[in-house]
């Protein structure tokens, strides 16, 4: 498969992911794509094996974050805490989807790269109802129109607003993660309040993901490395501290699923 290096190589996990999601009731059947199919059925097999033996498997790790996320953010809107929600990386998830139908007044940004966001917009032309508003911001960005600072610009600063990102930080290396919280923490410090939540993958629990899930062809097809940060949810916490979070909290998912064991996900305040 060609495909450009850089952040657009990670889109297609977006198409894999974006079909678990279907699979599993959490998105609408207009939200699959047939790459997401063709990934999904090349990956069943060694997950077949892998669910088998009473191992991780992506689907088990996807449907364990996807879940924790939700009920982050369905919190944190049913406390009053926050009414804006910018979810960054957003790819084909139908999170914004399923929230803008749920929570009446809530607004809700989708940003991606510009091919991800173009094909996440005409396939949300395909559902009735109310949908999240979708753009595009590249999270690399430090400022200009692409920026993340750019998007908060066209919110309300009165209402509290959140940051969502799944599925992205262990594509970029430490400081790039970093520089991107810190950019966060100063977006979100502009609202009354500003919550940040995202899934994270430990170093304790895996030094290469795709091969302890047996998956190798999600390391041929994302040509760009996975990296894990943190040993342990205290340095996770701590980093996330230093970049603007006084209130950060690695939570695990709330499941059985071997798979959760992978990953924590962060709650963070400024
Ligand atoms: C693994 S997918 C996750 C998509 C979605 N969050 C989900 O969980 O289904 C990663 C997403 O990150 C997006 N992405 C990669 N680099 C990015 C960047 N620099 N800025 C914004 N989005 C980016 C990709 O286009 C893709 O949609």
């Amino acid at each position: 498969m060609l495909l450009p290096r850089g952040s657009e190589a990670i889109s297609p996990t977006g198409h894999y992911t974006g079909y678990v999601w279907v699979r599993n009731g959490l998105a609408p059947q207009e939200l699959a794509t047939p790459e997401g199919r063709v990934l999904f059925h090349a990956l069943e097999p060694a997950m077949r094996v892998s669910r088998l033996l009473g191992r991780p498997t992506f689907e088990g790790l996807l449907v364990a974050r996807h879940r924790m996320l939700d009920q982050l953010l369905s919190g944190a809107i049913e406390r009053g805490e926050v009414g804006q929600v910018i979810e960054i990386a957003a790819g084909l998830s139908a999170r914004g989807w399923r929230f803008t139908r749920r929570y009446d007044g809530l607004t809700y940004v989708e940003a991606d790269l510009p091919r991800m966001a173009e094909r996440k917009e005409r396939l949300l032309d395909r559902l009735t109802g109310p949908a999240p508003r979708v753009t595009t911001v590249d999270a690399l960005a430090i400022d200009g129109p692409s920026s993340v600072a750019a998007l908060a610009d066209t919110l309300d600063p009165d209402v509290g607003t959140a940051i969502v990102t799944e599925g992205l930080l262990n594509y970029f290396d430490l400081d790039t993660v970093t520089g991107m919280w810190q950019r966060f923490a100063a977006v979100l410090r502009r609202f009354p309040t500003g919550a940040y939540f995202a899934d994270v993958v430990l170093r304790t629990h895996s030094d290469s993901l795709p091969q302890r899930l047996g998956a190798g062809l999600l390391a041929a097809t994302v040509r760009s490395r996975v990296h894990v940060h943190f040993d342990a949810p205290a340095d996770a916490a701590e980093t996330l501290r230093k970049a603007g979070f006084p209130a950060a909290d690695l939570i695990p998912p709330e499941t059985t699923d071997p798979s959760a064991r992978l990953i924590r996900i962060i709650d963070a305040w400024t």
